[in-house]
């Protein structure tokens, strides 16, 4: 393949993936779930540390007891077309909660496996380039996935770790709830390159105002 066709191809698949929050019943092949893991495993991680484990949770009664613990804890989310999404992940067949295992840290260097704050940076980098391979991944199976964030907090993150039985250093970093989607997304606006692009000794001129970055956020505000 040439570096042509592969970028082509992958700007392709980051285009397809987006946020879905409404899902079928339809079961998800276990195939397709090992897939998406194996992709994420492929991730780069701060010093090669890969402090990742993934939890596939299929089982219905599992699955309930997470979300009657995430409709408790976790706030529903507008999206940028108003649509509610709290709840809607209840109907994905698979969760996959990624988690990070903070006994990881021994692999990093004297000076930062001390520092929580520095420790935490790297985690947090690392969990989220293994989460959006594990996104990409679906997408390139024709699958829907949502990024659900509240299964991180503190209070969902201590219940759920009960009920599925994981250990303490573990941390929750997010929910991926997974299937077939039951609608398309609305349309994605994307701020545009010449915007965004900043070269050398570029200046305060260069970036937004206060006042485009506020009218942006007004937008996009749940
Ligand atoms: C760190 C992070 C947390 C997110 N948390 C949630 C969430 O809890 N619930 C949800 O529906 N979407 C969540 N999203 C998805 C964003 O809302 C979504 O990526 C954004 O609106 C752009 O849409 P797209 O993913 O379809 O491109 C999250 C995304 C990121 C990167």
């Amino acid at each position: 393949m040439s570096g042509m066709d592969a970028y082509s191809g992958l700007l392709e698949l980051v285009k397809k993936r987006r946020t879905h929050r409404r899902f079928l019943p339809d079961p998800v092949p276990d195939e397709a779930i090992t897939k998406i893991v194996d992709v994420a495993r492929w991730a780069p991680s701060g010093f090669h540390t890969q402090s990742w484990e993934f939890v596939v949770v299929r089982k219905k009664d599992v699955k309930d007891k997470i979300v009657a613990v995430l409709e408790k804890y976790g706030p529903p989310i507008k999206n940028p077309a108003g649509e509610t999404s709290g709840g809607s992940f209840r109907d994905a067949p698979v969760f996959i909660i990624l988690f990070c295992d903070w006994r990881a840290r021994a692999g990093l260097p004297a000076g930062a496996r001390e520092r929580d704050d520095l420790v935490a940076n790297i985690f947090c980098s690392s969990m989220a380039g293994a989460f959006l391979y594990m996104h990409l991944a679906a997408a390139s199976l024709g699958l829907a996935s949502q990024w659900y964030s509240a299964a991180g907090g503190p209070d969902s993150e201590r219940e759920i770790k009960k009920i599925l039985g994981v250990p303490g250093p573990l941390k929750i970093y997010d929910m991926m709830a997974l299937g077939y989607a039951a609608q398309p997304p609305a349309p994605k606006e994307v701020r545009s390159l010449e915007e965004m692009i900043h070269y050398d000794d570029c200046g305060l001129k260069d970036f937004r105002n206060d006042g485009e970055v506020a009218v942006y956020a007004e937008k996009t505000h749940a």
